[in-house]
């Protein structure tokens, strides 16, 4: 996660930085995977067919912590990309520093406002002002499962509870196969860990533990019940999980190695470049308990201040590409996403992504549409970073008790 405290000086660097080559985009991104190399291949494709040269900064490591650090040194020593995918409240913080363009000339134009959800518009904005285009909606609270795993381990279809959970990993475990692929990486512990939150504690638990940072929600009952329930997933994860890649625990599931993946619908953007059908070799669910919520996690790209005017050109280009009919559709189709602008057509998108979008709409009214703490939509980074570490502590320390984990979180939420 980035600590944005050091940049004091890096908008005169900024500013006195060699002028970028005409129309060239340099694009920080760590989307990397097979499915993600995909998706972001569109955007490439759409910017060199506006004349745009891309240039591909690629940091790879899931859930971006390895791709912010690398941005924080670039931005500091004065050679900021034209743009970098940033999300959430983090936004805010490059924003402050006063490193970001100002996207309003485009936004205006194109009516941002009328395009995007307000909750999504107002992530977006800097004091009134776009300071970043976003690209979709994912979904964090799904749990995925390999159908013919289900089938060979008696379990009739996804699970609905926590309990309904454990019942059916008992059975995968008996038929020889790992319950839980997992990838052993803090930002994936800290996946698990929200949608066992929400599914525990419900919409306005989550909201009052994770998003509001309470204490007396942070140290309550539901939250030690939720590290039970967290620390027994991890009794039916494998021993080699440590240090795994996301996409490497999904192709357990894809493989039919393992059962169940807990995490955001970028996995499936692997069941798809695997040629995978959902409701035939796999199924989509919402994580035990999690039916009725939604935890989103938007992926957005911020432009940099530049002053070559070819460079503006190009990053306006971008900007307008990503919000764009063409983008929206053909990124979010290999990337597991739904498109986030609005009163797109949905046709050619499978039943998962339909329940997305028809969950994001009903959650949105019922007041269970909550952002996601583990995609850095929901707290400042600092809090984030200091919670992650936290959860994965206790995530692979059996020595660390419930009570011990749940005093340890609630201390790290206090991190400013
Ligand atoms: C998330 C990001 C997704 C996906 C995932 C794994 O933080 O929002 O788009 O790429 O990381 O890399």
């Amino acid at each position: 996660m980035v600590r944005l405290s050091k940049l004091a000086t890096a908008v005169a660097l900024l500013v006195a930085g060699t002028a970028a080559i005409a129309g060239e985009v340099e694009v920080l991104h760590w989307w990397t995977s097979g499915g993600e190399a995909k998706s972001v291949g569109e955007l490439k494709k759409i910017m060199q067919e506006k004349g745009n040269t891309w240039k591909d900064f690629a940091v790879a490591g899931g859930g971006g912590d390895n791709a912010m650090t690398v941005l924080k040194s670039r931005v500091v020593s004065g050679n900021a990309p034209a743009a970098a995918q940033i999300k959430g409240p983090a936004l805010q913080e490059w924003a402050a520093e006063g490193v970001l363009a100002n996207l309003d000339p485009v936004a205006k134009a194109e009516n941002w406002d009328a395009l995007l959800p307000k909750v999504v518009a107002d992530i977006m904005k800097y004091k009134g002002n776009y300071i970043a285009a976003p690209v979709n909606v994912h979904r964090v609270n799904w749990m995925w499962a390999n159908a013919a795993v289900l089938k060979k381990a008696g379990v009739a279809g996804a699970p609905k509870t926590w309990p309904e959970f454990f019942a059916a990993a008992d059975k995968v475990k008996k038929a020889g196969l790992i319950a839980v692929a997992h990838g052993g990486q803090n930002w994936q512990d800290f996946t698990v860990f929200e949608s066992v939150v929400l599914g525990t504690g419900g919409a306005k638990f989550y909201n009052d533990a994770l998003v509001k940072l309470d204490q007396k929600a942070l140290t309550s009952a539901t939250m030690t019940k939720s590290l039970e329930t967290f620390r027994k997933v991890h009794g039916y994860v494998d021993p080699a999980s440590p240090g795994r890649d996301w996409n490497l625990a999904t192709a357990m599931v894809i493989q039919e190695k393992a059962a169940f993946q807990f995490m955001g619908d970028w996995a499936k953007g692997e069941f798809t470049s695997a040629g995978k059908v959902p409701g035939k070799d796999y199924i989509c669910a919402a994580a035990p308990g999690t039916d009725n919520a939604y935890t989103f996690n938007v992926d957005s790209f911020a432009m940099f201040k530049l002053k070559d005017a070819a460079a503006q050109k190009a990053q306006a280009d971008l900007a307008s590409s990503i919000m764009g009919v063409q983008f929206q559709e053909i990124f979010n189709l290999n990337k597991g996403s739904i498109p986030v602008r609005l009163n797109m057509d949905m046709s050619k998108f499978d039943d998962c992504a339909k329940l997305s979008a028809k969950d994001f709409v009903a959650t949105s009214k019922a007041g269970s549409l909550l952002p996601s703490i583990a995609h850095g939509m929901a707290v400042p980074p600092a809090a984030a970073g200091a919670i992650q570490d936290a959860v994965s502590q206790f995530w692979n320390d059996d020595k660390i008790s419930v009570a011990d984990g749940v005093k340890n979180i609630a201390k790290a939420a206090k991190t400013q």
